[in-house]
């Protein structure tokens, strides 16, 4: 099925599992940009990201969303950001208008938990059918082996 990964990393936790997962289903990958970055360093990261996470912010994007309607599946991927999803992503869904598709989501977080962010992952792409869900902690730094095989396998289901 013809299927593109849409993401979000500010520290490379989602870049890790998106690159692994596109390498593994051979499918077509868009990072989402914001038009004004969130400082990856220092306390300020926390403050404006978590900030503008519990506000439901939908920040502009410098990413041109494509036209999405020939994928069958789209895989969004989002690091937890006070106990839910990076703002980028309400971004993106409100743009993209996604319906009707095949929808599979990812997280990266730091320890979790991780149940709310996919509930509302799931709550703002409502109207599609969510395959799957998976969870990853600090993937780029902990047990990153173990995570890739895990990314990878989780990714075989898509393959058809
Ligand atoms: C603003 C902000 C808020 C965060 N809030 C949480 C949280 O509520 N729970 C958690 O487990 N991790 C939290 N984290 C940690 C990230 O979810 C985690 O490091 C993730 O792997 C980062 O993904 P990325 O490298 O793709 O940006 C937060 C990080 C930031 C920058």
């Amino acid at each position: 099925m013809k299927s593109i990964i849409v993401y979000y990393s500010l520290e490379g936790n989602c870049k890790l599992i998106s690159n692994t997962i596109a390498a593994a289903i051979h499918c077509d990958v868009l990072e989402l940009k914001l038009k004004k970055p969130v400082p990856v360093k220092g306390p300020m990261k926390f403050i404006t990201g978590g900030r503008s996470a519990m506000r439901k912010a939908s920040p502009e994007l410098a990413t041109t969303i494509p036209d999405l309607s020939d994928y069958e599946l789209i895989i969004v991927g989002a690091p937890v950001w006070a106990g839910t999803f990076a703002p980028a992503i309400r971004t993106f869904a409100s743009k993209a208008h996604v319906e009707n598709k095949k929808m599979a989501f990812f997280t990266c977080c730091a320890s979790g938990p991780t149940e709310k962010c996919i509930k509302d992952m799931k709550a703002v792409f409502e109207g599609n059918t969510v395959l799957s869900d998976i969870s990853f902690v600090n993937p780029s730094t902990k047990d990153t082996e173990k995570c890739i095989d895990k990314a990878k396998i989780w990714a075989q289901q898509f393959i058809s």
